[in-house]
């Protein structure tokens, strides 16, 4: 007689869960933003690209059916999750620097803090930690009970993408163009590879010449890292400055030394070029948008079931007991 009512009452306390609020672990669990603190601090100080990135996976987490780390599930044998998508494969990773806040989370406050709010809580301190701006962060997502590899190869952009394509994109989250440009910005930190500029090098859009919006000097210098036959996992920074988050990114871009097509074409399109001409020249304006469209993107929810993952890499057991967030 007593437990069906737990369980209602359950269902009642999960289901405000989806009501992201400031301070949401202040009673339940209140060191747990200095604990994530404390964590990525640790982990960048080991690596300084860790910063870079787990604030990437941000967005790769809540692109894809909202922000509940469905991004940080293993494959199982029924279950081909997100980890092996086009965008991620080869490509996305300090994973484990996830794995050693949830696992000082669950020390301190075991079943309580989701993996989801430990990447939009993580991402925010990366971001400051390198010399970007602080903001305050909305919490209470839930941790999803699946992944799939499709959601996110149908909807994490290629390199390759036009800035038209990606304002398109945005726009389907609510994400505005200043949005697009200002979170654009946050490559200002972080590397990537030769596989992911070998086409504007050498082909850029069949054309079997490289893009032109690549400054001359800076096409030798790409050439040089990534020839024809380079092994594509050579990195390289995303600017001119990958360890330190500031508006270089921006000036790079104005410049014709932008790394990613993706990047470039937000100066060569009218209707990004302004933002990108305004942040070049006024970083205080994009940190502050940067941390606006975080919190925009932070807010992206799903309506699919959640849980408190107790590891993040694989969904808890179930007995019937599965919380549905609406
Ligand atoms: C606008 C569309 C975007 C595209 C097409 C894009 C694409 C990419 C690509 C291709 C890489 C390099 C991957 C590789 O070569 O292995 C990369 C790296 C990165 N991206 Fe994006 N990205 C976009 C937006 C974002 C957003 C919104 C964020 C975060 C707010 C973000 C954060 C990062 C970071 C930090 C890195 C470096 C990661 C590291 O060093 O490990 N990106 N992105
Ligand atoms: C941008 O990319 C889209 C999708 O790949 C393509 O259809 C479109 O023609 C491109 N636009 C421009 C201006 O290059
Ligand atoms: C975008 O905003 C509209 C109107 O407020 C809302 O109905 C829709 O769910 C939002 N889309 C996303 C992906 O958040
Ligand atoms: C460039 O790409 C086009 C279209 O994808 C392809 O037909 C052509 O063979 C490529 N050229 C070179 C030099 O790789
Ligand atoms: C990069 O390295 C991975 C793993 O080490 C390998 O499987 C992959 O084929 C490499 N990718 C490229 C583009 O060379």
């Amino acid at each position: 007689m007593f437990y069906p009512f737990l369980l209602f009452l359950l269902h009642i306390t999960m289901a405000s869960a989806a009501d992201l609020r400031y301070g949401y672990y202040a009673k339940a669990c209140p060191k747990a933003e200095f604990i994530v603190r404390d964590v990525m601090k640790k982990a960048w100080i080991r690596e300084q690209r860790s910063a870079a990135s787990v604030m990437r996976f941000q967005f790769h987490d809540c692109f894809v059916n909202g922000c509940d780390a469905s991004m940080l599930l293993d494959d199982t044998p029924n279950m081909l999750g997100e980890k092996l998508s086009l965008a991620n494969i080869n490509s996305l990773r300090s994973y484990e620097v996830v794995d050693e806040i949830k696992e000082a989370l669950e020390k301190a406050c075991p079943g309580v803090v989701s993996c989801a709010d430990i990447i939009i809580m993580a991402s925010r301190d990366a971001v400051y930690l390198t010399g970007g701006p602080y903001w305050e962060v909305k919490l209470g997502r839930l941790d999803s009970l699946t992944a799939s590899q499709k959601a996110s190869d149908a909807v994490m952009p290629s390199p390759r993408s036009n800035a038209t394509y990606l304002i398109d994109l945005f726009s389907r989250f609510n994400l505005s163009v200043k949005d697009l440009v200002a979170l654009s910005g946050s490559h200002s930190i972080g590397k990537g590879r030769c596989f992911s500029i070998m086409f504007r090098l050498y082909n850029q859009s069949g054309t079997g010449l490289p893009d032109p919006a690549i400054d001359p000097r800076f096409r030798e210098e790409l050439k040089k890292l990534c020839p024809p036959d380079v092994d594509q996992n050579v990195t390289k920074g995303l600017d001119a400055t990958p360890l330190k988050f500031d508006n270089q990114y921006f000036k790079d871009l104005v410049s014709g030394r932008g790394f990613l097509n993706s990047d470039q074409t937000l100066f060569t399109t009218p209707q990004t070029r302004e933002f990108v001409m305004q942040y070049s020249i006024n970083q205080e304006l994009f940190f502050d948008d940067f941390a606006k469209g975080m919190e925009k993107m932070g807010d992206l929810q799903s309506d699919n079931p959640g849980e408190i993952r107790r590891n993040c890499r694989v969904a808890n057991q179930h007995h019937g007991n599965t919380v549905w967030e609406s």
